[in-house]
């Protein structure tokens, strides 16, 4: 059997959460955090001064290479243990620790999903401001270190629109909103191509909205062990917050019926062992809020999303507009909060319908033009649509035409990666 004829390997790896599994599927196999675990010990063994014994050395060089994990495992092994330290390979979106990076993706293929990466295509994500160079990188680990017969990069906002290949009609011109853990993203997408020039990136994302959860609730003096603030504050985030229609309104409800707003989170210190509880009150809507008001969050930038989105939308081509403001399609796990979709909706729609009526009395009143319909599309798979899009993608026979396969790496080199085709048969 042909890697061909088996299901390509889809790995999405994010700022925050790497999902991966195999095309075809509608689900990733693992969700997993983006995180390495180091053991320190045998890594300053190994870089340790050379007049000791080298072999020494070499074993701890050795052990240092193997003893690492990934993910939830990492994440816990660190906090029970001093000598494993912490590495988030990606940062805002982009690979940053290209040793990190490959060992993750060991762990991935080997320990996760364990199979041959010499059996599989494999399909591949990037962020859409990535450098050329990276997806170079890229190619050279996968080729080199795993060998694998046939690899594609794709951009994560065309694969978000592709998403919606399932069903009836899979419209690929539309604006992907991709709010993950580091970076926010707001790609149009014309026939499956990407207008370049009017992506937008805001510096607010999932993990800017934990941040400002455990800013409020430590203001509030919550007694929450320091060392598991952080970790508290994204739970209490996924599980509680949501958007709200009007902030001054949701303080109100807030102050009249407290007890019906107020939710309780309760833990266990790890240290001693005993019980804490803590209030969540309007971190539940002012979480989510920095989106629509980023100055309650951040005196650097105060530009709200839906009007980065309008700004997206106008840059791009006249003749795509109407259809970009159609189709505005939410991806990354910060869009999950409660009637984020409807918020977005009817603020975007304020600012469209408001030019569209100063444009009409500059015109004198004369000129009726035709009402702009605004779509903010939501859909149930938001968590995890990129990796889904390229699922739906890797399970076409295009798929396999389109890929950069080892040979063509062996005889021409890495830059080949640099680009990588559109599937013309499948728009
Ligand atoms: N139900 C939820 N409600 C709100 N936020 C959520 C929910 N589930 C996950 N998140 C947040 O979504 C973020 C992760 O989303 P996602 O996996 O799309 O990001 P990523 O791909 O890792 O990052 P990026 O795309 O920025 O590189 C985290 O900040 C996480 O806390
Ligand atoms: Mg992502």
């Amino acid at each position: 059997m042909d890697a061909a004829s088996r299901p390509a390997v889809v790995i999405d790896n994010g700022t925050g959460y790497t999902k991966m599994g195999y095309a075809g599927n509608v689900e990733p196999c693992f969700i997993t955090p983006t995180v390495v675990a180091v053991n320190e010990s045998f890594s300053n063994q190994s870089r340790g001064p050379t007049k000791g014994n080298w072999l020494a050395q070499h074993n701890a060089s050795v052990m240092a290479d193997l003893d690492f994990l990934i993910g939830e495992e990492a994440l816990m092994r660190s906090r029970f243990s001093t000598t494993y330290s912490l590495s988030y390979p990606i940062r805002n979106g982009q690979v940053e620790n290209w040793d990190a990076m490959e060992r993750f993706w060991q762990q991935c293929i080997f320990n996760y999903l364990r199979c041959d990466p010499e059996d599989h295509y494999f399909l591949l994500t990037e962020s859409p401001l990535t450098a050329p160079e990276n997806r170079e990188y890229t190619g050279e680990i996968m080729f080199e270190t795993f060998n694998v017969p046939g690899l594609y990069i794709a951009v994560q906002p065309v694969l978000a629109l592709a998403a919606g290949y399932t069903t009836s009609k899979c419209d690929m011109t539309g604006v992907v909103v991709d709010v993950g853990d580091g970076a926010t993203h707001i790609v149009p997408v014309a026939d499956g191509y990407v207008i370049g020039s009017s992506i937008k990136s805001i510096p607010i994302a999932g993990k800017d909205v934990t941040q400002f959860v455990q800013q409020l609730l430590k203001e509030r003096g919550e007694h929450i062990p320091p060392e598991d603030y952080l970790e508290v504050a994204r739970k209490i985030k996924e599980m509680y917050c949501y958007t709200c229609s009007d902030i001054v309104k949701e303080f109100n409800k807030h102050d009249k019926d407290s007890r019906k707003y107020t939710k309780q989170w309760s833990g266990i210190k790890p240290k001693t062992g005993a019980s804490y509880t803590c209030d969540i009150g309007y971190e539940r809507f002012l979480g989510p809020e920095i989106f629509f008001h980023p100055e309650i969050y951040s005196s650097d930038f105060s530009t709200p999303l839906p009007v980065v989105i309008d700004k997206c939308i106008q840059s791009s081509p006249i003749d795509t507009r109407r259809a970009l403001y159609k189709n505005i399609v939410l991806s990354g796990g910060s869009t999950m909060f409660k009637d984020f979709h409807r918020r977005l909706q009817r603020d975007l729609k304020k600012i469209v319908d408001t030019r569209i009526v100063s444009s009409a009395v500059r015109l004198g009143g004369d000129v009726k033009s035709q009402p702009i319909q605004v779509n903010v599309v939501s859909h149930p798979i938001q968590r995890f649509a990129v990796w889904f899009g390229g699922s739906i993608l890797a399970s076409t026979p295009e798929f396999y035409q389109a890929c950069h396969t080892k040979a063509e790496y062996d005889e021409y080199g890495a830059n080949i990666c640099r680009t990588n085709p559109i599937f013309k048969g499948m728009y």
